[in-house]
């Protein structure tokens, strides 16, 4: 086995947070039960907003970069795995607390890694990734709380990043009628591609500025927080479930509980830091009745070395659907 790799690394020094790549070895490698050659990794806004210092994000400075990873498990002290399985990683202190996935190698506990579903390979599988994960989880839940296709209209607001993405796919695949709120109506096409019924111009959703306004939505899969996330509160039908997994546009939001207290509607916190039992359930459930069609229109596979320039490219919300890097596509 070689044992030096590349890694794109997040460092802080007098304060300032900068990243770069680096060789490094296994032995520089967090501890952890299970070794996987990583064949590809992908950027998520938290990524972008870690290596960028645009957030607190990293917890633990030198930290490989990078929140998920696939690849093909090289050694592993867990039973739950062996050399040749090929495996997703992700959530928890992976490229937090702990080294991530822009490296040749990843090292980390078992309870962070998943089987990738029988008949998806590797790049359909980061493709998925922890965006996908949590689409999939928001979908779940919101199922649980009355979520079904007679009821009407689900909202998905900053349609074309990556989560959004693959939660219109997965909704419109289950038969809901989606509604995809985007700020790029140039992607139009892309959006109607994945599933979306109706594609929305973000800035001319009509919320208003009273407790309650028009009922609009029986579910919503909220990215952005602040005032969309405000917004939908307000125009949500009657037991209406509003699934809020992201800050994209602000960690802060006002309402009143008009909402709440006169439409029933509930507002659903959506953390994929989950334990194995349901990541098991979600990939289960990812590979069959969530399993997204549209991956390839979604994927924007970039190679490794693009990686301080894409950066720059997800945090400003310029990009579409799932960024993939690749690390070293012939592993898996
Ligand atoms: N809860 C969890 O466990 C979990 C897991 C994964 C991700 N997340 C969070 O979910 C959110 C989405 O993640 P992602 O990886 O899908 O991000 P992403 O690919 O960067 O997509 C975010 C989308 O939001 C819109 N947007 C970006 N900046 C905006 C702004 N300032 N104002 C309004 N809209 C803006 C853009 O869509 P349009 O241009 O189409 O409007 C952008 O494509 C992030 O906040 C992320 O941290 C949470």
């Amino acid at each position: 086995m070689e044992d030096t790799f590349d890694a794109y690394c997040i460092s802080r020094a007098d304060g300032r947070v900068s990243a770069d790549f680096a060789t490094l070895r296994v032995a520089d490698l967090d501890p952890g039960e299970v070794l996987v050659r990583v064949a590809y990794a992908s950027i998520n806004f938290k990524d972008a907003l870690a290596a960028t210092g645009k957030a607190p994000i990293i917890r633990r400075f030198p930290c490989i970069g990078g929140i998920d990873a696939s690849g093909v498990v090289e050694r592993s002290d867990s039973p739950r795995f062996k050399p040749g399985d090929k495996v997703i990683v992700h959530s928890h202190g992976f490229g937090v607390s702990h080294h991530g996935g822009y490296a040749g190698m990843a090292r980390v506990p078992a309870e962070w890694v998943n089987r990738i579903p029988d008949g998806m390979d590797a790049l359909e599988a980061i493709t998925i990734g922890v965006a996908g994960y949590t689409a999939a989880l928001a979908v779940e839940l919101m199922e649980h709380n009355g979520l079904a296709p007679s009821r009407g209209k689900v909202l998905v607001n900053g349609a074309s990043g990556g989560v959004a993405s693959i939660a219109i796919d997965m909704l419109s695949q289950r038969g809901f009628h989606v509604v995809a709120a985007t700020r790029k109506m140039q992607e139009k096409d892309y959006l109607l591609g994945l599933g979306a019924a109706e594609v929305v111009d973000a800035s001319t959703l009509t919320v208003g500025t009273r407790p309650l306004e028009s009922a609009l939505w029986q579910g919503a899969v909220d990215s952005l927080g602040g005032d969309a996330l405000a917004g939908l509160t307000r125009t949500m039908q009657r037991d209406g479930v509003i699934a809020s997994l992201g800050n994209a546009m602000d960690i802060h939001f006002s309402t009143t509980v008009m909402p709440f207290i006169l439409r029933g509607v509930r507002l659903i916190g959506v953390n994929s830091d989950n334990e194995p039992p349901l990541r098991e359930h979600l990939w289960q459930r990812m590979g069959s009745d969530l399993r997204p069609r549209h991956l390839a229109r979604i994927a924007q596979v970039k190679p490794f070395d693009q990686l301080p320039t894409l950066m720059q490219e997800v945090v400003g919300g310029r990009i579409k659907g799932r960024t993939v890097i690749a690390v070293a596509p012939d592993v898996a």
